[in-house]
């Protein structure tokens, strides 16, 4: 079997992220303002969302705000919020006709009411999608993530005694503080992408990149097109994911 792009599924990355970097250059190479930059960002990640369910990607998460981006001047950080709340629901029905579905990850409660209520409507009216999982990113940090789960963890043995708290303590695995993240829906991140240049994760699903393969674009997120995406999907295709294990044990050549 192969995807829409030639590529044989059993190549295809299953979850795809993406840090949709490089925006504001857009904008100022052009002598607009950044929130011009956001703008056209968000019309490329709705044509995202179209080629990667048409690749047979299953599932898209997008950088869209950061823990950090708080820091941000308070009219940009406005945009984005007002980004959300009135293109949002623009965007709901090209969602269903793709079989999209809308999930979040990171802490929404301290984003207005407009851009909330935008988020839990579109998510009700896509929840019965299954083709691909869309999943926005927003008030995300990874090192939060990782705290969050310690939290709950320890939340979690609240009724136990010190001695069975110790020994939980002693026993704590990576796949035990996973599963105090809240991730029960969402894949483990195969490839992540980041376009615009930068070289680092910024803080994005950092769990994860303990095995992600990384993909750098040139391209501005503005700019992005479907041969961009073509172009990561084909080099991840042809890379040998190891896991910590030998070329020949992954080739199924040596079974020692
Ligand atoms: C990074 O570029 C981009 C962001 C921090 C925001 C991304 C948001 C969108 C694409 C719009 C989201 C819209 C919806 C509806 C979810 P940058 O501003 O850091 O670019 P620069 O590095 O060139 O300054």
């Amino acid at each position: 079997m192969v995807s829409s792009e030639g590529l044989p599924l059993e190549r295809l990355p299953g979850h795809v992220a993406i840090i949709m970097d490089g925006n504001g250059r857009w904008a100022k190479e052009r002598d607009l303002a950044r929130v011009e930059g956001h703008k056209q960002g968000a019309k490329r990640l709705r044509d995202v969302i179209s080629w990667a369910s048409d690749a047979g990607i299953k599932q898209v998460s997008l950088y869209a705000f950061s823990t950090e981006n708080w820091k941000r001047p308070k009219l940009e950080v406005a945009a984005l919020m007002g980004l959300i709340a009135t293109l949002l629901p623009l965007e709901v029905a090209k969602m269903n006709e793709k079989g999209a579905r809308l999930l979040t990850l990171g802490d929404i409660s301290k984003f207005p009411w407009l851009a909330r209520r935008a988020l839990q409507k579109a998510m009700q009216a896509t929840a019965h999608n299954s083709t691909i999982d869309v999943i926005l990113c927003l008030n995300y940090g990874g090192q939060q993530e990782i705290v969050e789960a310690a939290r709950h963890f320890y939340a979690s043995l609240d009724q136990q005694t010190d001695k069975q708290k110790q020994a939980a303590f002693e026993q704590l695995t990576p796949e035990t503080l996973y599963s105090f993240m809240q991730r029960d829906e969402i894949l483990p991140v195969d490839l992540m992408i980041r376009t615009g240049g930068e070289k680092r994760i910024s803080n994005f699903h950092l769990w994860d990149a303990a095995y992600t393969e990384f993909y750098f674009s040139d391209t501005n997120w503005p700019a992005y097109s479907q041969q961009d995406l073509q172009a990561a999907l084909t080099d991840y295709a042809s890379r040998e994911r190891r896991f910590g294990k030998t070329s020949e044990q992954v080739q199924g050549k040596d079974h020692e």
